[in-house]
C-alpha cells in the first residue's frame, strides 16, 4: 500500500491521480466499465469508470436489493497554471518563456523561485484515432523568478500579482521556435506535429516530506484535495460489505466552479447512481433516500501567527480529527452532523467543527453542488491543513489515517430515515 506523500508525488496532475488510483483497483480485481457500452452488473461485483480520464467512481455490489449508497466525493483538481497552446514566447532579450493563465484561486507567491515542470495530458493522433498521452517532464524545467528588493522596494508591504506578467515562467535563452512542444513530443513519445490538443499544467518539483520536533506535520503539493481523495480511497478499500453500495467519487473541475462534464456540476455521479440502479431493477428514488455522502475536501486549520481568522469557538487542530465543516456555505445539517459524529465515535476517530467566521465568506465545497443533482442526506467534511490553495501545503501527519479509519467504518454501513429517525447499521 502507497502512502500519501508517494500517491501525490506520482500523481503531478489529476489525470495521473485518476490513472493511478484506476491501475490499484484493477489489481484489487475491479472491473473497469466504460460508460459508452451498456452495463450488466452483478452482485458480489466490483467496478469503476472514469470520465475524461480526470474523474473517477468506483463502487461494489452487495446484493441486488441493496438499501442505498454510501458515498464519498473529493476532487482532483488543485489550483496552478494551465499552459496556453503558443506557450513558447520570445523575448525580452533571448528569454524563453512559457505562456500561462491562472487555474482557480491559487496563492501565487509560493510559485516564484522554486523548480518547475509540466503535467498534464496531449491527445495524440494514431493513425485515424486520437489517442491520450500522460505527461511528466520529469526534470526541473521552468523557474518564476522574483523581481530583487531592490527594484521593488514595496514588495515585503504588499504584492500584486500580474497574472499576464509576475507569474510566467521561464524556459531558457535563446531556444529555436518549436523547443517547448519538441520537449512535450519526446516525453509522449510521438511527433511534435502529431500532438493535436493539450491539457497541460505546472507543477512543483519540490517532494512532499514529514516535518516536525515530533514529525507532526507533512507539507507537500496539492493536499487539497488529494488528502481527501487518498484517505476515502483507502477507506473504500479496507470497508467490510454492508447492505449498500459504497461508492468512491473522485470528480473534477471544483478550484473553477465544477461545471463541466466530469465535475460535480456535471451528471457523472447521477448518470452512475441511475445506471447501477438500473442494471439492478433497483427503484432509484428509495435508493437515493436511503443514501448519504461524505464531501471531503480540506479545512482551516488555525494559523500559528494569524489565529484570528479563525471563528471564537470553532478552532480545528492539525492531528486533532476529521474536521465537520458546518454553517450556511456548506451542505453539512444537524441531521448529517449527528450521522457522521456517531460513525466517528464507533470508528474511535475525533471530530472537530469548522464555522466560517462570522464576517468571512469562506470557500464553497462540491457537496452542496452535487447536491442540486443528486440529492440525499451530506456531510462536509475535511482534514485541517495550512496554506490551502499554496503550490506546498502543509497538514497533520496523523490526520490522513484518522480520515481512512472513519472512511472504512462508513463504508461498512448502511443507512436510511424514517420519519426523522436515522439509522445506522
Ligand atoms: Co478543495
Amino acid at each position: 500500500m502507497k502512502d500519501l506523500l508517494t500517491f501525490i508525488a506520482e500523481s503531478p496532475s489529476r489525470f495521473h491521480a485518476v490513472d493511478n488510483l484506476g491501475r490499484e483497483l484493477e489489481e484489487a480485481g475491479y472491473t473497469r466499465l466504460s460508460e459508452a457500452r451498456t452495463w450488466a452488473l452483478e452482485t458480489g461485483g466490483k467496478y469503476y469508470v472514469t470520465r475524461n480520464g480526470s474523474a473517477l467512481i468506483a463502487f461494489r455490489i452487495p446484493k441486488a436489493d441493496f438499501t442505498g449508497f454510501m458515498i464519498s466525493a473529493s476532487h482532483s483538481d488543485a489550483p496552478t497554471f494551465h499552459i496556453k497552446e503558443n506557450a513558447q514566447m520570445k523575448g525580452p532579450e533571448s528569454y524563453v518563456r512559457i505562456n500561462t493563465e491562472g487555474y482557480g484561486g491559487m496563492l501565487c507567491a509560493p510559485w516564484l523561485d522554486r523548480p518547475l515542470t509540466v503535467a498534464g495530458r496531449v491527445l495524440v493522433k494514431a493513425g485515424e484515432a486520437i489517442e491520450t498521452r500522460l505527461v511528466y517532464v520529469d526534470r526541473d524545467l521552468l523557474l518564476i523568478p522574483n523581481v530583487a528588493i531592490h527594484m521593488n522596494r514595496d514588495v515585503n508591504t504588499g504584492m500584486k500579482f500580474d497574472k499576464k506578467t509576475d507569474v510566467i515562467p521561464l524556459m531558457g535563452m535563446g531556444e529555436e521556435e518549436g523547443a517547448f512542444r519538441a520537449i512535450l513530443a519526446q516525453t509522449a513519445g510521438c511527433e511534435p506535429e502529431d500532438i493535436l490538443g493539450t491539457d497541460l499544467y505546472l507543477c512543483l518539483r519540490q517532494k512532499g516530506l514529514v516535518w516536525g520536533a515530533e514529525e507532526e506535520f507533512i507539507s507537500a503539493p496539492r493536499l487539497d484535495d488529494l488528502q481527501c481523495a487518498y484517505g476515502c480511497f483507502r477507506g473504500f478499500l479496507k470497508a467490510s460489505g454492508s447492505g449498500s453500495v459504497p461508492l468512491y467519487a473522485l470528480l473534477d473541475n471544483e478550484e473553477v466552479g465544477s461545471r463541466t462534464k466530469q465535475g460535480a456540476d456535471g451528471t457523472f455521479l447521477e448518470d452512475v447512481i441511475g445506471r447501477i440502479c438500473a442494471a439492478l431493477g433497483r427503484d432509484r428514488a428509495t435508493a437515493v433516500a436511503n443514501s448519504f455522502m461524505v464531501s471531503a475536501d480540506n479545512a482551516h486549520a488555525v494559523h500559528p501567527n494569524h489565529p484570528e481568522y479563525h471563528d471564537a469557538t470553532h478552532r480545528p487542530m492539525m492531528n486533532g480529527g476529521v474536521v465537520i465543516k458546518q454553517g450556511v456555505r456548506y451542505a453539512t445539517d444537524g441531521a448529517a452532523q449527528a450521522v457522521f459524529t456517531a460513525l466517528c465515535r464507533k470508528a474511535g476517530v475525533p471530530v472537530q467543527h469548522f464555522f466560517n467566521r462570522s464576517d468571512l465568506a469562506g470557500g464553497g465545497t462540491l457537496g452542496l453542488i452535487a447536491n442540486a443533482h443528486v440529492s440525499m442526506n451530506t456531510v462536509d467534511i475535511g482534514l485541517a491543513q495550512l496554506a490551502m490553495h499554496s503550490c506546498f501545503e502543509t497538514a497533520g501527519s496523523k490526520d490522513t489515517d484518522y480520515l481512512i479509519e472513519a472512511m472504512a467504518v462508513f463504508y461498512s454501513a448502511s443507512f436510511w430515515e424514517e420519519n426523522g429517525r436515522f439509522t445506522l447499521e
